[in-house]
């Protein structure tokens, strides 16, 4: 059928691999899910520990080639960058102080900037602007290497605006914010947004006041910041927040609910009610649904609602980069969200990109998962229009001003070739051009190499993909 038949049964003949038939993907340039946000990370936790090193920062936030601990690595380009807003401090008032959950890690407690509830005006000391530096330096380091979408997120409101005091939650996991706090909530929030700005020249693009609000798990013996919020307690404090970001004269959009799951997206978006969805520019979900959820649903909601939606939080702790692969391409092809941020880039058991520990601030090395992702984020890059890449473990994204295609693929089957069709565009290089292309195989191996054996044949070009592999490629002199 190709040229490479001959090279395909030598294959089989000299090795007891199995290998399927070709598959053929065929590239839709009169597709258009939305034009590319950028890739990012949130801060919190590991930015507590690690926010003042340069190397980190230009790893995450460059394209460059960086060492860090020894090891070099290619950037990752990340342009979007998530600031938590703290919820803990040490302070007493009125006799009063955080009740702090026996379990809870020192990295994963934030320092918050409202110490008391005595005042509002963020000049008085019921405000600390000192706290918190590390996390900040690492915030402005992003800035500073092009990040150009900064959000601020809270996982729990001020410990004293808590039922209990406990800034990880109830202790049967309810709803833990004080029936009275729900407009100071949001005047944290509104003034931690100025006070950025005017302090520090930095204005956050994106405020959401909630994480994972429907969850039952926040818990007052739990392991981090959190808090249950019920939904129509989220819609009070989305009109309180609209207000308080006006009376500062703040541009800023809120986003929301950064609910865990596809399905509690779905659900509280259906019931915050008209006049809060009316206040919100963008939904925000997280990807701890994993392989399950109605992504389609929330998608149709969200572009129906006239919101913007980004998977704004995906985490998880298999090093081998399977999952983030496997979840990514279903979430690139089913919810398509125009930008997508993972947890913490740094952290230990399997959930870093690179392996870390924040409590006693040891660096270890790159996880595979690290390389699988930049096999996506190097790419696929702000601007891009996203394409139906035809199969689900195939992603395209095209670049107009380069006429540059882009292509993700990961074969999950035995070994095959892929090949991809482009006989849809108006616009192809000619046969015989070069497809560069970079390989990682999911798991372990090789990790983001570079090759430029690839090129085109008529309207299509072809790939040899063993098992459990991802590969990118990208063409040029492509048009629509
Ligand atoms: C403000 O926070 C800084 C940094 O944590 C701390 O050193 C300082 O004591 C705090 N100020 C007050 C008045 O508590």
């Amino acid at each position: 059928m190709h040229v490479h038949i001959l090279v395909r049964t030598a294959l089989l003949l000299v090795s007891s691999v199995t290998v399927n038939a070709d598959v053929t993907t065929t590239i839709d340039p009169k597709s258009n899910w939305g034009a590319w946000e950028g890739w990012g990370t949130s801060l919190a936790w590991w930015a507590q520990q690690f926010g003042q090193r340069d190397d980190l920062a230009d790893v995450f936030f460059t394209l460059g080639q960086t060492q860090v601990n020894g090891q070099s690595l290619p950037g990752l380009g990340f342009n979007i960058v998530r600031y938590n807003a703290g919820a803990c401090s040490w302070n007493a008032v009125g006799g009063e102080s955080m009740v702090v959950s026996k379990n809870v890690k020192r990295s994963r407690q934030m320092e918050g900037f409202w110490v008391d509830w005595t005042n509002a005006d963020p000049a008085s000391s019921s405000w600390n602007w000192s706290v918190d530096v590390n996390q900040r330096a690492a915030l402005q380091k992003a800035i500073d290497r092009g990040a150009d979408r900064t959000e601020l997120f809270s996982n729990s409101p001020m410990w004293w605006m808590t039922k209990n005091h406990n800034p990880s939650g109830a202790s049967d996991g309810s709803e833990n914010i004080q029936s009275w706090n729900l407009e100071q909530h949001a005047i944290y929030i509104a003034t931690v947004a100025k006070a950025f700005k005017d302090k520090w020249g930095i204005q956050f693009g994106s405020v959401d006041p909630f994480n994972e609000p429907t969850a039952n798990w926040w818990k007052a013996d739990g392991t981090q910041e959190g808090c249950h919020i019920n939904v129509a307690t989220q819609a009070t404090i989305i009109g309180h927040l609209q207000t308080q970001l006006n009376n500062r004269g703040l541009s800023t959009v809120i986003s929301a609910s950064d609910e865990s799951y596809y399905d509690q997206a779905l659900s509280t978006l259906q019931n915050l009610g008209s006049s809060a969805i009316s206040k919100i520019a963008r939904v925000n979900v997280h990807g701890y649904q994993s392989g399950s959820g109605d992504r389609a649903g929330l998608r149709a909601l969200a572009t129906k609602s006239g919101k913007a939606l980004w998977n704004s939080e995906y985490g998880d702790g298999v090093a081998t980069g399977a999952d983030l692969a496997r979840y990514l391409l279903q979430d690139m092809r089913t919810l398509k969200p125009t930008a997508w941020v993972y947890w913490q880039v740094l952290d230990g058991g399997g959930w870093g990109l690179i392996d870390a520990n924040n409590d006693d601030g040891t660096l270890g090395s790159a996880t595979q998962k690290y390389f699988v992702l930049a096999q996506f984020a190097r790419h696929m890059r702000p601007g891009m229009q996203i394409l139906d890449g035809g199969r689900d473990n195939v992603v395209a994204a095209y670049d107009a001003s380069q006429s540059k295609l882009v292509i993700v693929a990961v074969n999950w089957d035995n070994a095959q070739y892929i090949n991809f069709e482009l006989s849809g565009f108006s616009g192809r290089p000619s046969a015989g051009s070069k497809v560069t292309r970079w390989l990682t195989q999911i798991g372990s191996g090789d990790r983001y190499v570079q090759y430029s054996d690839t090129t085109i044949s008529g309207t299509r070009f072809w790939s040899y993909f063993e098992k459990n592999v991802v590969q990118t490629f990208e063409v040029t002199g492509v048009r629509l």
